[in-house]
């Protein structure tokens, strides 16, 4: 399912380095280091009314992303906070949103790949706009299993949110090309990891479990579904989990800032039937939506 053109984005504004410039003149210069080598740190936050949901975690881990990249001059939160605030405030959005917070190592002196070329210090970007979860969450999504492999932490830390997303969109174009709604990527082992964008959890007999984010993004999502989980006093267990251990699970759901909670009813032409008593996902939708709101920060 492909995201549809929203006409209110057509005049946003957008933060880039210190301004805020209509989408026309939201440019980077081609010596970006975004351009140069996808050399940046990224996160998608959600405006709700009540606020912007689990900011505090997204500036930490955007804080701890560009700290593994090395990066010399991270922006303090107050200062992201401020520029998220003005960019929000200059486009009058209140909900409804998707904001997409990106830091780049900034501009380089010539092209190349040392970070030492880069000496005007990293740049911001806060793109606004409106976008409703962009999965269909009442009937759910078809995937398919990707031949490509998520990063492990002996190639490319996954727990680095980066912008080097190429391993993720060629299993994208892979669930494309068969017909699915996004792909599941494994890890080195074969064992799930997470979908191109999202995370993967899976119910079986009253017990959940996710994968342990060792080859996955440590999502946000991910990480408060762990906590509602537990808090119902559900079974959750972080587990390698293998393809017949999916395909034969009672539910199978992605969690993220994009799409929230979405369940899966079909992995590699194999439907996923509920043969237990236990409904479990409709039981963390309600907890998240009554939590969600509570954990929104204003800006
Ligand atoms: C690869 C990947 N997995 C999972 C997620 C979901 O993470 P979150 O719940 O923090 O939005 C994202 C979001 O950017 C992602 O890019």
């Amino acid at each position: 399912m492909l995201q549809k053109f929203d006409k209110r984005n057509k005049d946003i504004k957008i933060w880039v380095g210190k301004e805020i410039v209509p989408r026309e003149e939201a440019k980077v210069s081609v010596f970006d280091s975004v351009v140069q080598g996808g050399d940046a740190v990224w996160e998608g936050l959600r405006l709700y009314k009540e606020g912007i949901v689990m900011l505090d975690r997204h500036l930490d881990r955007l804080r701890d992303s560009a700290k593994a990249m090395h990066f010399v001059d991270i922006p303090s939160r107050e200062y992201i906070i401020d520029a998220i605030a003005q960019t929000l405030r200059a486009n009058e959005m209140e909900k409804d949103v998707h904001i997409r917070l990106t830091l780049t190592r900034g501009e380089k002196i010539t092209s190349g790949m040392d970070p030492r070329l880069n000496q005007f210090g990293s740049l911001l970007i806060i793109v606004p706009e409106y976008k409703p979860p962009v999965y269909d969450n009442e009937h759910g999504i078809k995937v398919i299993t990707s031949t490509i492999r998520r990063n492990s932490p002996n190639h490319l830390d996954s727990k680095i949110h980066h912008n080097n997303l190429i391993n993720n969109i060629l299993a994208k174009i892979q669930s494309n090309v068969a017909g699915a709604d996004a792909a599941l990527m494994l890890d080195l082992y074969g064992y799930a990891a997470e979908l191109n964008g999202t995370n993967i959890f899976m119910s079986k007999n009253g017990k959940v479990y996710t994968p342990h984010a060792d080859a996955c993004l440590h999502g946000i999502t991910r990480g408060l579904i762990i906590e509602l989980a537990r808090e119902l006093g559900l079974h959750m267990e972080e587990k390698n989990i293998s393809l017949t251990e999916l395909y034969a699970a009672d539910e199978v759901f992605c969690t993220g800032t994009m799409g929230e909670l979405t369940p899966i009813y079909e992995i590699d032409g194999r439907k996923i039937e509920n043969n237990s008593s236990e409904k479990i996902l409709p039981k963390l939708i309600e907890s998240f939506e009554l939590r969600v709101p509570k954990l929104c920060i204003k800006v």
